[in-house]
């Protein structure tokens, strides 16, 4: 639901009409239509574009991303289906260090505590810190200047913490050259990549920082409105996040000029790719836009947009704070320090905090090591494919593992003992890419549901000719897809395929 948002486009009441009307029941469509004006074919196809409102009583949703599903997620639904409840499965519920996860729309309980990351002066975020509330970082900001601002954040090096790792202070500084004075902030709270939850943690525990560097860079860009666009099934982290809001607008921390807008996701992980992002926030499907034009030029209503991630804007006041130079000397082989969520089969599921470029067996050893014989592991979440535990000694930051053929992406690792199939492993991956796709480009689309239903006939078959055509229909995925999902959803097949020939029948 949309919260202290004036009313203005009739379409972008669109998702919100639906939310409230608990979904795309019979007749819905046709009410949401008669309130706004939108063709009644539109309103439902935005509606069936969304997991949560499409099927609004899906009962229990299990979770089936790949730590859940290694912890026995299909047994879990059986139970739950055996005990007579209503029970199906969903693509990732950002709950990885308590799997398999399960979530019911409207039940949410406490979260329970996951493992961290001790204290430590070099960190930027430091989740297992007091928060503080002092707002000294947003109060240099405006004392110094935008310029200020953004030479700190040039010269602490920070790259993006959503995926793409692009260095932030270039979109600063160009939305900062555009002409045009309409500009948004929007805060991408919409964690959805199997293996990540760390955004989840800083909300909870950090959510002054998450309020403050939003407002440094609303006064930096001379925006008027910030977005928060939360998934979701994260109801107790965007009430962390309004709660901080309220307490520092009460503490008088904030300029009363700026308007914040709190918006909802409804279930769809395609939405936390920024475009796409910015077609929910219109009222729309979200589909992917083609690039260029970039948000930072046309974004929000074709208006220049800062789109950033939670952890990304949580490190601006440590940097305003402690200088530019102070973050990028905390990393190790690239700047600053870095959130890393480890799940799947390890001893302490949980997020940590260490230099970025810290070894993979470094990391691991931070959350006690492999439960079993390591196998394997995925570095950043579904996206960033499988590396074999021979190459622990990766730096995990984000040219080095690109080097690797991998990615950094979220930074959700997922780890593997020599228990795991990794037939089954890539076959989970592209279960999640089919049904996460939006459909728009058919590379993606039809590359998707070939690799799954290739990987089914396999495991019935074990004959290696079933996996004849999947190399040339990877290919087609990464050259030819829209946006980074259809040109990632090949990984974890070919690197499944080219770490470990055998268990496709491959010869070594
Ligand atoms: C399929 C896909 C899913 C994505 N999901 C997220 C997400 O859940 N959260 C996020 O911050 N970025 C996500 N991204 C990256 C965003 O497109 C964008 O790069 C990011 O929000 C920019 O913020 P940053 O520079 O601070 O990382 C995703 C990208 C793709 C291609
Ligand atoms: S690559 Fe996939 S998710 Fe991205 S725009 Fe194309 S169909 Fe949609």
């Amino acid at each position: 639901m949309r919260e202290m948002l004036p009313k203005r486009g009739r379409r972008e009441e669109v998702l919100d009409r639906l939310e409230e009307a608990g979904g795309l029941r019979p007749g819905v469509a046709a009410r949401v239509h008669r309130e706004t004006g939108v063709p009644e074919a539109d309103v439902y196809g935005v509606g069936s574009f969304y997991h949560l409102l499409s099927d609004p009583d899906a009962g229990v949703r299990v979770c089936q991303g790949l730590s859940c599903k290694l912890a026995g997620s299909d047994a879990l639904k059986a139970d739950l289906e055996a005990a007579g409840t209503k029970a199906g499965f969903v693509s990732c519920l950002g709950r990885c260090d308590f799997a398999p996860a399960s979530w019911e729309a409207g039940s949410e309980p406490p979260p329970p505590v996951t493992a961290l990351s001790p204290s430590h002066p070099d960190f930027a975020i430091d989740l297992a810190a007091p928060e503080e509330t002092g707002y000294e970082a947003l109060r240099l900001a405006v004392e110094k200047g935008a310029d200020w601002v953004c030479a700190e954040l040039e010269t602490s090096g920070l790259q993006g913490r959503g995926g793409a790792g692009f260095p932030a202070a270039f979109k600063w500084q160009a939305i900062r050259r555009q002409p045009e004075t309409e500009r948004y902030v929007v805060l991408n709270a919409d964690e959805g990549e199997p293996g990540t939850f760390k955004d989840r943690e800083v909300i909870l525990r950090r959510p002054h920082l998450v309020i403050e560097g939003l407002a440094i860079a609303a006064h930096a860009l001379e925006a008027g409105d910030v977005y928060i666009y939360v998934r979701g099934e994260f109801g107790r982290v965007k009430a962390a996040l309004i709660e901080a809001l309220n307490e520092a607008r009460e503490s008088g921390h904030l300029d009363e000029s700026v308007t914040w807008h709190f918006v909802d996701g409804h279930g769809a992980y395609i939405c936390g790719e920024e475009t796409a992002l910015l077609e929910a926030l219109e009222g729309k499907r979200g589909m992917p836009r083609m690039k260029p034009p970039y948000p930072v030029e046309k974004g929000f209503r074709s208006k220049p947009t800062l789109i950033q991630n939670v952890e990304t804007i949580a490190c601006v006041p440590a940097i305003l704070k402690r200088g530019g130079e102070w973050f990028k000397a905390a990393g190790r082989t690239e700047a600053g320090s870095k959130l890393y969520c480890l799940s799947g089969h390890v001893r302490n599921p949980g997020v940590y905090e260490a230099p970025l470029g810290l070894t993979m067996a470094e990391l691991l050893e931070l959350a006690g090591g492999a439960t079993g014989t390591l196998k394997a592991f995925s570095p950043g979440g579904a996206s960033s494919g499988f590396l074999p535990s021979g190459q622990l000694d990766v730096a995990m930051d984000f040219k080095s593992l690109a080097a690797a053929g991998s990615m950094l992406g979220s930074a959700g690792v997922v780890v593997l003992d020599d228990s795991v199939d990794m037939v089954e492993a890539a076959l989970s991956q592209a279960v999640f890419f089919e049904d996460e796709s939006c459909g728009q480009c058919s590379p993606c689309r039809i590359g998707t549901q070939i690799i799954r239903q290739t990987l089914e006939r396999y495991l019935e078959s074990r004959d290696p000719g079933t996996l004849a055509d999947l190399t040339e229909v990877a290919w087609g995925m990464g050259e030819a897809s829209i946006c980074g999902l259809g040109q990632a959803a090949a990984l974890p097949l070919t690197s499944a395929m080219k770490y470990f020939p055998e268990e496709f029948g491959l010869g070594g």
